[in-house]
């Protein structure tokens, strides 16, 4: 059966949703990379400069992502199933300065309003509390940053409190694992 999608044998998928495949980046993705973090509205409000290179692109792969996937963590290319089109990221990531999971997403502009977000959050959530057991994972946005809150709200994050992060007035949201 041809699913119309190729898999090399080094993609490492995480998971699949109805129109999403989410698979761990690799050193190869620099260019995918880049061509999001260079968007000054795709960083606005993550306190990230643009990228200028795609050297810069690798080295965050290297750096930052990378090294959350021995854990099973991590950001992961979301593609959609219909073309295989890379459409951002989404995924948990540990951060080890406040011993937090902290849900994260990131989408080319072209592809926001559509949901994607919605969808690969909510599996990123469910991907955490039953294959990894997580007990508590935890969502951040800028206070101004209405479409990142609409994903913490629509995927039903508890808003906890307001705070301040590098600088920045922050939402703060949790999810509990669910009890069975
Ligand atoms: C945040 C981001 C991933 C949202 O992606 P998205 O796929 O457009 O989100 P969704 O389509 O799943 O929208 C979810 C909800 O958010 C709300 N929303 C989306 N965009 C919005 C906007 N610009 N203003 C207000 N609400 C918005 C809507 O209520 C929507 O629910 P609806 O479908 O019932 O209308 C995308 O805007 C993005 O990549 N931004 C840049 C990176 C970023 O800021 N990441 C988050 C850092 S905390």
């Amino acid at each position: 059966m041809n699913c119309g999608f190729f898999i090399p044998t080094t993609m490492q998928i995480i998971f699949e949703t109805t129109r999403l495949i989410l698979r761990q980046f690799t050193l190869d993705d620099a260019p995918l990379i880049y061509q999001l973090n260079q968007d000054p509205e795709v960083v606005k409000y993550v306190h990230e400069p643009p990228l200028t290179s795609v050297d810069q692109a690798q080295e965050i792969i290297a750096n930052i992502i990378l090294p959350q996937y021995p854990n099973n963590l991590g950001r992961w290319a979301i593609h959609l199933k219909e073309n295989n089109a890379f459409a951002g990221w989404c995924g948990l990531k540990y951060r080890a300065d406040v011993d937090e999971i902290d849900l994260g997403y990131r989408l080319m502009k072209s592809y926001w309003g559509k949901g994607i977000a919605t969808e690969a959050a909510t599996h990123s959530l469910n991907y955490g509390f039953q294959n990894l057991n997580l007990k508590t994972i935890i969502g951040k946005a800028h206070i101004d940053n209405l479409a990142s809150i609409g994903v913490l709200e629509k995927i039903g994050m508890k808003f906890i409190s307001t705070g301040m992060e590098d600088e920045c007035p922050i939402k703060i949201y949790s999810a509990s694992q669910p009890r069975l």
